[in-house]
């Protein structure tokens, strides 16, 4: 008897559960309770390396961005200010190399790419003086290699190109480019360019539909041929084919408070590292398998000071180690997984 009651309060606990299930995926207000409930019982993936750079006097102006050479372990560095290196080159290791000052004037983001033929550094350049308006590719040493769009002139032209304030980049090793232009101003665009520069695709429209851009100020490329935006006046991030520029998806469910303005995969692709500006925040979202965007789902998140104000980051493709560019705390610091977490993709 004592059996067959424990089954019938078995089966009620099962059926309740179903119930609850389907409400949840109707209901808003249950969703976010489920998020909230997440929220607390995270994951811990990083910590921070305070021993990173082993000297910090070489900060010395807004730090804006932060690329990483994951094949030479090198750090790039851009900041703004006034008579002031504005490109500073660390190793990974945190000891500083050296830093350049020429033709950069008011850098916004930044990309290294590193293949086994060729190192180079590119650089958004938002500046209204006559290096402005451009996205700049320079050698490891700081050397100008190649300018794209008009400098000191801003402007939506495909040919010549212009832009107005060229957030980001992401340069797959094909040499093919992806732009997002830009951070406020003329343009909300996504750009595909091939490696000798010919425009491939590009979605150039303001608007909140999709596939339209308030403020693209990040995007990355994954293995699987995705390209991941972060719409950050939508507070959003949305996904397109890489191929075709085809719009596959958004998620909007993590950014209800704040849009993310930075956005990069672990070396594993199993997380996006987003960061939030104003609210100081970093977090891990689960990326999505193959052929479906889904949800976006917070796995862990890293709640920095108040006023540090995370505005770019880049993820080390070896040794899995985040470098966050801080503007509020001008400085860039960098978190390395735990070990738990390490071993889980460096086999
Ligand atoms: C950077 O370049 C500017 C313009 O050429 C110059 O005035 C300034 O002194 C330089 N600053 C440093 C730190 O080299
Ligand atoms: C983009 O559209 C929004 C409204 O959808 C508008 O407020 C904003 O000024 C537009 N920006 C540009 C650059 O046209
Ligand atoms: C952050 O706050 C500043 C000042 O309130 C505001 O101008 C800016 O648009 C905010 N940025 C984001 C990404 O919300």
């Amino acid at each position: 008897m004592a059996r067959f009651w424990f089954c019938v309060a078995g089966a009620g606990c099962f059926l309740a559960l179903l119930v609850l299930h389907s409400r949840i995926r109707d209901s808003p207000v249950l969703r976010e309770f489920v998020f909230q409930v997440s929220w607390r019982t995270e994951e811990i993936l990083y910590r921070l390396d305070v021993g990173w750079p082993k000297h910090s006097e070489y900060f010395t102006g807004a730090t804006f961005c932060v690329a990483v050479d994951s094949l030479n372990r090198l750090v790039y560095v851009a900041q703004r200010g006034e008579n002031i290196q504005k490109v500073l080159v660390f190793t990974e290791d945190g000891y500083f190399l050296r830093a350049w000052n020429y033709t950069v004037d008011t850098p916004h983001g930044m990309f290294a790419a590193s293949t086994l033929h060729e190192q180079s550094v590119w650089i958004t350049d938002v500046g209204s003086g006559s290096y402005g308006h451009t996205i700049k590719k320079y050698s490891s040493f700081g050397d100008l290699v190649q300018v794209l769009g008009t400098p000191g002139k801003k402007g939506s032209g495909l040919n010549p190109l212009q832009f107005d304030n060229p957030a980001e980049l992401y340069v797959e090793d094909t040499g093919d480019i992806y732009i997002v232009d830009g951070d406020g101003g003329l343009n909300n665009r996504l750009i595909k360019l091939s490696q000798d520069f010919m425009v491939l695709w590009l979605h150039g429209e303001n608007g909140t539909g999709p596939a339209k851009f308030s403020i693209p100020h990040s995007v990355t490329v994954d293995s699987a041929g995705r390209v991941w935006v972060a719409d950050r006046g939508n507070k959003r991030i949305q996904v397109f084919d890489k191929d075709t520029g085809e719009w596959l998806g958004a998620w909007n469910n993590c950014f209800t408070e704040e849009g993310p303005s930075s956005v990069r995969f672990t070396p594993d692709e199993k997380y996006l590292v987003i960061a939030q500006l104003n609210l100081s925040r970093l977090l891990f979202v689960a990326a999505p398998p193959v052929g479906s965007i889904g949800y976006c789902s917070v796995i862990s998140s890293i709640q920095l000071a108040d006023q540090v104000l995370p505005h770019l980051l880049d993820v080390s493709g070896k040794t899995g180690a985040i470098y966050v560019a801080e503007i509020g705390a001008r400085q860039v610091q960098k978190y390395v997984p735990l070990n738990s977490y390490f071993s889980s993709f460096h086999s």
